[in-house]
């Protein structure tokens, strides 16, 4: 590992440790997603006990409530015998994900989650201020890590349906073609939910100049159902510069465990390499390769959240609510006034929410939790919004 990697793998570590320990709670934190913020989340601005933590409805952070099956929780047990081993037995991870996707294991790279994914794309194009173009809002941790590596980023307009608009990227990264770095997509996007469809982005990877990267985010994948949508994996057989990148955080159950990873032609791939440190620990490794092969347990957590999902958008929808389309664990729904002046009184009623997305400031965004957090959110909308 050369200097520059040892910098920015401390950066990187460092930054964790920051968010998990000692920073107060910064909504606009890529790691918002994975960390529970220490000092405010309790009553009283003091750290929240278990049991507190225990009892709330995190519809917050899109994760998956539902905990490992019980496949992946055996293989993580049985993996705790390597606990002192820095990386190998790996139970085989990463030919698991190969053969996952039908590439080779050159197209593979792993992460501490998909975080680390993202930070690894950032340094790897947007060096010399390159920029990197996407929407907002989107997934925020790509333009903080460009920020770190003193790049900048062009967030374009959603569409006013929120949909990505594609042809507007094309035009934004034509204009801009010698500086920008790579293209980013999270599809479906959070975190409003909807997908950028197949053809859409056919239309991208075929309308901008084919020397730019695109970093296709597929964190919430698993979840889709319309028929207009597919990964791009395909792309990356072809050897077109797609990035895609996913994580064991969501419909896997792992988020805690920190396991992601990216799928990219060996030319990208060999180049992100030398920004990776991939510290990843040996149960994950082992839970990632059960996982992968326990199929049920996964559409057992689709079908469950895609009920409830369907359940509680329908009701807020016969309340006279409008609801953005999603393909995804969460959903926005317009409450009409600004988000910030109603997830404080959520949070006393122990049902944590999403923050403000700026510039969709009145639409509160709610992770699909299990039913009981379900119903207790509908309880507390109905006290908070419908009657504020
Ligand atoms: C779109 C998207 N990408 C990436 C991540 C990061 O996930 P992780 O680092 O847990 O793999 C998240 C987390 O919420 C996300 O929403």
């Amino acid at each position: 590992m050369n200097l520059k990697n040892t910098v920015s793998r401390r950066k990187f570590m460092g930054g964790l440790a920051m968010a998990a320990g000692y920073m107060g709670f910064r909504p606009e934190s890529p790691l918002e997603a994975q960390v529970m913020p220490p000092a405010e989340a309790g009553a009283g601005g003091r750290q929240a006990s278990t049991d507190e933590y225990d009892n709330w409805a995190k519809l917050c952070f899109n994760e998956n409530p539902y905990g490992p099956p019980d496949s992946v929780i055996k293989a993580m047990n049985g993996a705790m015998k390597y606990a002192n081993r820095y990386g190998n037995p790996d139970g085989g991870i990463v030919q698991a994900i190969a053969t996952h996707h039908g590439v080779s294991p050159a197209n593979v790279l792993l992460g501490a989650g998909s975080t680390e994914i993202l930070d690894v794309v950032d340094e790897t194009f947007l060096d010399g201020g390159k920029k990197v173009i996407g929407v907002k809002p989107t997934y925020g941790a790509v333009y903080e890590f460009a920020r770190g590596v003193k790049s900048d980023s062009i967030q374009l307009d959603l569409l006013p349906d929120h949909r990505q608009d594609i042809p507007a990227m094309i035009k934004a990264t034509q204009d801009h073609r010698g500086q920008v770095g790579f293209v980013y997509i999270v599809n479906p996007n959070n975190p409003t939910g909807c997908i950028v469809t197949k053809s859409e982005i056919k239309q991208l990877l075929d309308g901008i100049p084919e020397n730019i990267p695109v970093l296709i985010d597929e964190a919430y994948h698993h979840y889709v159902e319309s028929p207009d949508y597919e990964t791009s994996i395909p792309y990356v057989l072809q050897g077109r510069p797609v990035v895609v990148a996913r994580t064991f955080s969501k419909i896997v159950c792992l988020a805690g465990m920190r396991l992601g990873y990216a799928v990219a032609p060996t030319s990208l791939m060999d180049r992100m390499r030398e920004h990776s440190v991939a510290s990843i620990n040996a149960l994950v490794k082992w839970g990632g390769v059960a996982a992968l092969k326990d199929t049920e347990a996964q559409a057992r957590v689709k079908s469950m959240t895609l009920d409830l999902r369907k359940k509680t958008t329908t009701e807020l929808a016969s309340m006279g609510y409008d609801i953005v389309p999603s393909e995804t664990n969460f959903f926005m729904v317009n409450i009409r006034r600004p988000v910030n002046t109603v997830t404080g009184e959520f949070r006393k009623r122990a049902v944590l929410v999403g923050r403000p997305f700026p510039p969709m400031t009145n639409y509160l965004r709610v992770s699909v939790g299990n039913a009981d957090e379900m119903a207790r959110f509908m309880a507390a909308f109905k006290e908070i919004v419908k009657t504020g």
